[in-house]
């Protein structure tokens, strides 16, 4: 016992001191309840008529029940300019902490626009970096449900430099934990910049907005007139900009999506790719596989339907759905392992690669690169998208990116050529010569510089020309290239293509080659970066 325990007096009596403990938690009880009523009743019943959740309740929907654990709540502003000091509210706009979701952990915030619209501030910016930081920190993934009118205006510079700090620290959290980012109200100008710095973005209709400059300024600037919804909703963000990975109906599917989307992801970029257990046949040869590619290469054909039955049954979950249909990426699982399928659409412009195709696959190549999940690759593509638009447009640099993507990607990389492997888009497309782990081909792959009508108009101009019957001798001249080019067994002999099998050998020919090159090891030069073209 020390001296000063000896000579310690109760400075009051028992009584005294339970009431006074009481007193100080009816303190602590009054602030949860004032935490609860965020920007004020009646600001949550608006919200609530604007058919949104409020910030708490969203956390509440996103994550396992009784998991969230609250940091900040007492965070006030310390503003006094445009009458601030009338509106501070405890935990200042965001709602932030750490929970699970399904048994995994994750840490969120929440941005609550009863607060000043969502505007974020200095104190917002505060508790945004702090989860971040913690997340990087724990080596867990973060999520923003972002509610927000932007850089809170009347925090002048403090909201630009909270905005500033959050997106340093977005760009040093990439490739190292994933971010998601989930739009559920009028998200402008700042707002929008820490979600693109993010993975994956998922929008609800009707609800979020993006833009940089709203539908006001739009018509000040360029005389344009155009409604929120129109300029920067949901559809437009994930049809015709691809800023957006997903749409989704409502928050409850926007939340459901993010537990999935996080089902295929490790917490971070030491972990592996995680497994499920398997519950599908690893052997399963689907025989319906063999009659999807038509015949007649011309002909189109559903590239999903081959994905449907040689991965885990049900399990593939395509990401970017609606941009670029012509290539299709997404996730999916092969004998209960986490994989990333990339592969053309030949439904869609005959799969031929655009930019923005190109722009979807090399950023998801670079994704799942970046989290240890293997790559599966599902070629058959007549080449890069010919026209002016596309030229002027830098189909040559964003092209560039599959081919970078790939080049760089050290996870266990398997291809399959399903039909035409023509040109560049034979070689960018997880081949052999940019360092394919394993590449089958079908018996229908056609593996050759160009398709047989282009050779043949380029090599025989003259002859066909020339020919007392052009057409006949043309025909001849495509079905002799055909029959000599157009197959994937040149390649094969020369060892392009690993081997050639049956469209059903396809899911246990897979599973054994993710199997083999499970530890795979690469080294690469040592660099600050690469400098992939932007
Ligand atoms: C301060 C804001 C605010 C903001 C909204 N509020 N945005 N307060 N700073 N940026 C306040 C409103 O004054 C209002 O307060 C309350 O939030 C709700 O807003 P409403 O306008 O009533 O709601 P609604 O009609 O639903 O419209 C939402 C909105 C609109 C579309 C977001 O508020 C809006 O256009 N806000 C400004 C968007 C913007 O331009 N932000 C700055 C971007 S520049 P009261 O008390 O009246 O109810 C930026 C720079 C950073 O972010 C760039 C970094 C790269």
């Amino acid at each position: 016992m020390t001296e000063s325990n000896v000579n310690a007096q109760p400075t009051s009596g028992e009584a005294e001191q339970r009431d006074e403990r009481q007193h100080l938690y009816k303190k602590l009880q009054e602030y949860r309840e004032k935490l609860l009523e965020a920007g004020g009743k009646d600001r949550i019943e608006a919200q609530h008529a604007k058919g949104k959740l409020t910030a708490r309740e969203r956390i509440e929907k996103l994550l396992d029940e009784g998991t969230f654990q609250e940091i900040d709540a007492f965070m006030v502003h310390r503003h006094s300019d445009f009458g601030m000091d009338k509106s501070r509210f405890l935990g200042d706009g965001v709602v932030a902490g750490f929970g699970k979701i399904d048994g995994r952990r994750v840490c969120v915030f929440s941005q609550d626009f009863t607060v000043l619209g969502g505007s974020f501030g200095e104190v917002a910016g505060q508790k945004v970096c702090k989860i971040l930081d913690m997340a990087m920190d724990a080596g867990v993934p973060v999520i923003g449900l972002n509610d927000s009118g932007g850089a809170r205006i009347q925090e002048g510079v403090h909201s630009l430099s909270a905005y500033g700090e959050v997106f340093y620290r977005n760009t040093l959290a990439s490739g190292v934990i994933p971010q998601i980012s989930v739009m559920l109200g009028p998200c402008a100008g700042g707002a929008v910049y820490s979600p693109a710095l993010m993975d994956f973005i998922i929008m609800t209709k009707g609800i979020s907005n993006m833009f940089i400059t709203g539908p006001e300024v739009i018509k000040t600037v360029t005389a344009e007139v155009v409604d929120a919804e129109t300029l920067g909703g949901a559809m437009a963000h994930s049809t015709i900009s691809g800023v957006a990975h997903f749409a989704t109906e409502n928050e409850e599917e926007s939340f459901a999506t993010v537990r999935r989307l996080l089902s295929y992801l490790p917490l971070n970029n030491s972990e592996p790719a995680p497994a499920i257990e398997p519950y599908d046949d690893p052997n399963r040869m689907d025989e319906g596989l063999n009659a999807i590619v038509p015949a007649n290469p011309n002909e189109p054909y559903d590239m999903k339907q081959i994905i449907e039955k040689v991965f885990d049954l049900g399990s593939f979950f395509e990401v970017h759905a609606n941009f670029a249909p012509n290539a299709i990426v997404g996730f999916a699982r092969l004998h209960g392992q986490s994989v990333g399928v990339v592969a053309q659409q030949p439904m869609m412009m005959a799969g031929a690669i655009d930019i923005n195709a190109a722009d979807k696959i090399a950023r998801f190549v670079r994704f799942c690169d970046a989290f240890n999940i293997p790559l599966i690759t599902f070629s058959d593509s007549p080449g890069f998208m010919p026209g002016v638009a596309q030229e002027h447009g830098g189909i040559i640099r964003h092209g560039a990116k599959i081919v970078y993507a790939y080049s760089e990607a050290t996870v266990p990389k398997l291809t399959v050529v399903t039909r035409k492997g023509y040109g560049g888009a034979y070689i960018v497309m997880g081949s052999k010569h940019i360092h394919a782990d394993l590449v089958f081909a079908w018996p229908m792959a056609e593996i050759a510089v160009m398709g047989a009508e282009g050779a043949v108009n380029i090599l025989y101009r003259k002859e066909i020309s020339n020919h007392p019957d052009p057409a006949a001798e043309r025909a001849r001249l495509v079905a002799e290239f055909r029959e000599k080019f157009a197959n994937p067994y040149r390649a094969a002999a020369s060892g392009y293509v690993d081997d050639v099998i049956m469209p059903s050998e396809t899911r246990p020919r897979l599973i054994a080659a993710l199997e083999l090159l499970r530890d795979k090891q690469v080294s690469q030069p040592s660099k600050k970066h690469g400098s992939i073209p932007l």
